[in-house]
């Protein structure tokens, strides 16, 4: 059912202050000395930003940002789903998200109330993201929006949210620099976190502190529905190994690992894939390489993914595409020890650890590499 209820004086405030704040110039809205949007700056900003929200995307998805602001975030986004869809209490926001997103034909703006998504037909997102704007939002209106993201999804559909943590110790610092003032920051802690999303009928399926930030993935969807459903969804087939991988050696030697992945699931469209390189010492599991990426899939489809380890590094590829956009040295390699490599396939939002690797054991793989490595 809609949230219908009649505005509050907390809703008009927010469409006062976010105009004011809007015009006003600042990181979120960069404008030039001439006071018109600094359109390439936003842009720069946005794609950076935005990598946070790419592995959640597939090209029929149809997505929401709550609190949009001028569309930084939605500009990068629009280009890999089928529809994109802007709320923002902020009538000046709206306008400069219309301008700014003139090239971007399947972009809808809606210029909202503060605390529903009047407009957007229930059941109708696959994701909905809301970055740097729910920490703006006061409790209530907030709890208002949670409930609403849970009647627009669509089943299985999932949100990425950000609040502040008033746990963390950047939180508690910020908490106390405004509570003198009317800076609109909300705060909570992860347990009461926890609690409202799951009150406005959502389940939390990833969570993550980050800093000051608390951010969840919530789903519309039961807890152990999904995670059957992905145990089981998705299988590995066709394993081949060659160079490093297949004969040991020193990591100085490439190697390569093949497989398919057969997602048998009509969901999921996405998932993320992790590739890491250790070295088993005494029970403890050395991170020493470490790269992920985004696998698009038809529902119902197979992937080939490899994985190549050359010049150092880890590398993903997918039906014979890089898409690999963290590769990293997590830690030094200690000299010896088993060596292992893990390959999971999960849920976009999910951090791999060895937990993740015991929650999903039919995606998380883990081969020992022969001895003498
Ligand atoms: C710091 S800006 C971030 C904008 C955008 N998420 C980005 O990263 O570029 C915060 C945005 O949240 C919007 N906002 C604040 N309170 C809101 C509310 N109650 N409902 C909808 N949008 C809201 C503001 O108008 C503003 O556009």
């Amino acid at each position: 059912m809609h949230d219908q209820a009649p505005i509050t004086d907390r809703q008009r405030v927010a469409e006062t202050f976010w105009d004011r704040w809007a015009l006003a110039g600042n990181e979120g809205v960069p404008r030039t000395p001439e006071g018109d949007l600094d359109v390439r700056a936003a842009a720069e900003a946005g794609e950076r930003d935005a990598r946070r929200v790419l592995p959640f995307l597939h090209p029929d998805a149809v997505v929401l940002e709550l609190g949009c602001g001028v569309g930084r975030l939605l500009r990068p986004v629009a280009g890999h789903v089928a529809e994109a869809i802007g709320v923002d209490v902020s009538t000046v926001m709206i306008e400069e998200a219309e301008q700014f997103l003139a090239d971007s034909p399947n972009v809808r703006l809606i210029k909202g109330d503060g605390a529903t998504l009047e407009g957007v037909e229930s059941e109708s997102v696959d994701l909905v993201f809301s970055l740097l704007a729910l920490i703006h939002v006061d409790k209530r209106s907030a709890f208002r929006y949670l409930r609403e993201i849970r009647r627009v999804l669509k089943p299985g559909g999932r949100a990425l949210l950000q609040f502040q943590n008033l746990l963390a110790q950047r939180g508690f610092e910020l908490f106390q620099e405004t509570v003198e003032t009317d800076f609109p920051f909300e705060f909570y802690t992860p347990e009461e976190l926890r609690f409202l999303v799951r009150g406005a009928g959502l389940e939390v399926q990833v969570e993550h502190q980050n800093g000051e930030f608390l951010e969840v993935v919530a789903l519309r969807g039961r807890p152990d529905g999904w995670l059957r459903e992905w145990r089981q969804g998705f299988k590995v087939d066709e394993v081949r190994r060659t160079g490093l991988f297949a004969e040991g050696g020193d990591l100085d030697r490439d190697g390569k690992l093949e497989f398919s992945i057969v997602n048998s699931t009509e969901q999921w469209r996405t998932a993320e894939l992790n590739a890491s390189l250790h070295r088993r010492q005494g029970g403890r599991l050395h991170m020493c390489h470490f790269v992920d990426g985004v696998l698009f899939g038809a529902p119902k489809g197979a992937s080939k993914v490899s994985v190549q380890f050359s010049g150092g590094s880890l590398k993903l590829a997918a039906d014979g595409k890089l898409v690999s956009f963290a590769p990293r040295r997590a830690e030094p390699m200690p000299p010896t020890g088993r060596l292992e490599l893990h390959v999971a396939v999960i849920p976009s939002g999910l951090r791999w650890n060895e937990e993740t690797a015991r929650l999903f054991p039919s995606c998380a793989m883990a081969w020992t590499l022969p001895a003498g490595s």
